[in-house]
């Protein structure tokens, strides 16, 4: 084991592997990569606390930490933080999991973002978010 950041607790929202197609041209993975990951992991929590469709209304914050590489195990951690009468803001910490060698394992903080989601009916137009179940 290297150094190594803490997983949070619990599941993450999502996880997947990096390929060699999801890199830059100096052959780090991609920023837009991790933002389409990041936007996906924010919308499933939205979604869920929303009771339904949400869009996507702004990208608040981004910092890259650290670069992603291409074979880590790249999780998303997203968490809805502040529920408005029709919008909600989600954080996202995204932690990837290297193992270059068969027993060293490193785990680092690459990625914290923090978006707004607005719930949206069939005529796309904003609308309430529910009382939580
Ligand atoms: C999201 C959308 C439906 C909002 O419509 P709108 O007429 O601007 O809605 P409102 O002004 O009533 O704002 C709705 C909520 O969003 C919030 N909001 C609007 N713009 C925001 C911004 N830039 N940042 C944070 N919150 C914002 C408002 O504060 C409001 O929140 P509240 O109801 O909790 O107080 C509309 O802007 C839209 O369709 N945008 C395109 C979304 C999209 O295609 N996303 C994917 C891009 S890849």
């Amino acid at each position: 084991m290297i150094t190594t950041d803490i997983l949070p607790d619990g599941p993450p929202t999502l996880r997947l592997v990096p390929m060699a197609a999801d890199t830059n041209v100096a052959g780090d993975v991609f920023g837009g990569w991790i933002l389409a990951q990041i936007d996906i992991a924010g919308s499933v929590v939205a979604h869920r606390r929303a009771q339904g469709r949400v869009t996507t209304v702004a990208v608040n914050a981004v910092q890259f930490h650290q670069p992603v590489l291409v074979g880590d195990l790249v999780s998303f951690y997203a968490e809805v933080t502040r529920v408005g009468r029709t919008s909600l803001t989600v954080t996202v910490d995204v932690f990837a999991e290297r193992f270059r060698e068969p027993h060293a394992r490193e785990c680092v903080r690459v990625t914290a973002a923090t978006l707004t989601y607005v719930a949206i009916g069939k005529d796309r137009r904003p609308r309430p978010v529910p009382p939580s179940l």
